[in-house]
């Protein structure tokens, strides 16, 4: 099976660091094709480069998070710690995208959304590539824990390792589960720009199969082969600084 990987980016600093990271660590992996959604109204040239000097068979796709959808966001915020939802449009993008390029039995794959700043143990791509309907493995470093996601039996999940939102059917992270292509085919399931924070994964799922569907992989949910984590945002200061003194860094050279 052909592992079809998704990835949301978008502008920051850390981009290219990011991407040039995952790049390289699927680079190691045959038979997969990385999907790059763009949160960008062009495809921009950092990304452009980066992939064509990628030897990872990619398509590079585009979509700009509605302005209506970060409105909403921002006006009904009043937690400041609920952070707007993020890569939403971007996956639904890439679905989209695979339901127009096959219909179901057409390919034997599996989809995996693998966000830009986490880290993937080569190990994880060899569990999910022979999945049937849904398959699971928890991610480390994930929901304020050491680690978030199912709890295993044998070939069966019993519980989930969760904190926030324990009444969620799917109490696990985007990067804790891959999908069988045809289920994806076979729906019309797509991330829900009105899932609440922290049901987003679940509120996908919920579309796609029911519980006892679930595959445990990893060593029955015992391994970590995946991390939630998230590039520091890096600081600028002294660079404004050079920039306002008048001795502005080339522009030329991309970071
Ligand atoms: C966590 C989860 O791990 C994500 O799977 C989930 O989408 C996200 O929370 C959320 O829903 O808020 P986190 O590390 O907090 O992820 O978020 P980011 O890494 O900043 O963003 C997730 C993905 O979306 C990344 O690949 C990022 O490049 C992309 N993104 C982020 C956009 O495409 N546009 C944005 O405005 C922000
Ligand atoms: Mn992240």
């Amino acid at each position: 099976p052909l592992i079809f990987a998704i990835t949301p980016t978008y502008k920051r600093w850390t981009q290219k660091a990011d991407l040039t990271q995952l790049c390289q660590t699927l680079s190691h992996i045959s038979n997969l094709r990385w999907i790059v959604v763009e949160d960008s109204e062009q495809k921009t040239p950092l990304v452009t480069n980066l992939l064509s000097h990628c030897p990872v068979n990619s398509t590079h796709l585009n979509f700009r998070t509605s302005q209506s959808l970060l409105n909403i966001v921002n006006t009904t915020d009043k937690k400041p710690q609920v952070k707007k939802p993020r890569g939403i449009e971007q996956r639904n993008t890439a679905l989209k995208w695979l339901r127009r390029q096959y219909r179901h039995g057409e390919v034997k794959g599996v989809v995996y959304f693998a966000d830009d700043d986490n880290t993937y143990d080569l190990r994880v791509f060899d569990e999910m590539r022979p999945t049937k309907m849904v398959s699971v493995w928890p991610v480390g470093l994930a929901g304020g824990l050491k680690f978030e996601g199912p709890i295993c039996v044998g070939d069966s999940v019993k519980q989930w390792y969760a904190y926030w939102a324990r009444d969620r059917k799917f109490q696990i992270d985007f990067a804790g589960f891959a999908v069988n292509i045809d289920i994806i085919l076979n729906t019309k399931a797509l991330i829900l720009t009105t899932s609440k924070p922290g049901y987003i994964e679940n509120d996908f799922l919920e579309q796609l199969i029911e519980f006892y569907d679930l595959e445990p992989k990893a060593n029955s949910c015992q391994s970590v082969l995946v991390w939630h984590t998230r590039t520091e945002k890096p600081q600028m200061f002294y660079e404004e600084q050079l920039n306002k003194m008048g001795h502005p860094s080339n522009p030329g050279i991309e970071v």
